[in-house]
């Protein structure tokens, strides 16, 4: 016969895992800041970070933890992909931290789909962040840093992206490196830059072992590019995990990113 005691003692555990699994994924998962290192040598000896989805006002995590990390990483450069902010009322926010972030480093910006459906839209974020020194939002164009051709296409995922108008400008000389703040890019840009950085993914949120991510806010044919270093002919191309959250505020084996690349 089952003891009260032994009762009690199986509620209690029980109890105690479902607020573990509720609290490691809401409160804790989604703080964990991670640096992840990549080698990539195109001989351009730049020290380079790369930052997605940072979504103010719908993220838990601490803007000056990520923004001091930065600081130890000692970057020549900054790279944003996009979702700087989810709301609005994250724009002070954004605006602080990318401001903090220019006293490091050259920061380049493009626009997210939630930036757009925030009302901030690409042309906001250019007149609202370019006035913070050294901040440069690229809209569709390029510029050169460096002997890198730093490219930036609008949005991809709401088909806002012209890759060969910002290319326009761009000479044979020089490697090429794109920022899309989703990888469905990758169809157009193929064979056309040596590299692409990209989030967008949040690398799944959620990645159950030996899973597929449970959701992935791309075309079915674009879900392969879920996270990380992928080579496509002759273009390589990371797809970072980012580090905010937007409608489910948990992360759970996937969090937050930092990426500190060699150039
Ligand atoms: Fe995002």
């Amino acid at each position: 016969m089952v003891s009260r005691r032994s009762v009690l003692k199986a509620l209690v555990v029980l109890g105690g895992l479902t607020a573990l699994g509720y609290v490691y994924p809401r409160y804790i998962e989604t703080n964990i800041l991670t640096v992840t290192k990549l080698n990539l040598d195109l001989g351009l000896g730049i020290r380079a970070v790369h930052i997605s989805d940072t979504h103010f006002a719908s993220s838990a995590y601490n803007p000056d933890s990520v923004v001091n990390l930065i600081k130890d990483l000692k970057p020549d450069v900054i790279f944003h992909t996009g979702d700087l902010i989810t709301y609005l009322n994250g724009l002070e926010t954004g605006l602080d931290f990318i401001s903090k972030l220019s006293e490091i480093a050259d920061v380049f910006i493009v626009a997210g789909n939630h930036d757009h459906w925030s009302g901030l839209g690409s042309d906001g974020l250019k007149n609202r962040f370019e006035r913070i020194g050294n901040v440069y939002v690229l809209n569709n164009e390029a510029m050169e840093y460096h002997g890198l051709w730093v490219i930036g296409v609008d949005d991809p995922y709401t088909y806002q992206d012209d890759l060969s108008k910002a290319l326009k400008h761009v000479s044979n000389n020089g490697r090429r490196m794109l920022l899309a703040h989703s990888p469905q890019i990758i169809d157009k840009a193929v064979n056309r830059v040596d590299l692409i950085l990209s989030g967008h993914t949040h690398g799944g949120q959620i990645r159950m072992p030996f899973m597929d991510p449970i959701w992935l806010p791309l075309p079915s044919k674009y879900r392969k590019y879920d996270y990380g270093l992928f080579e496509v002919e002759d273009t390589l191309m990371f797809v970072s995990r980012g580090i905010g959250t937007t409608f489910l505020p948990i992360r759970f084996n996937c969090p937050p990113e930092v990426v500190s690349i060699n150039l």
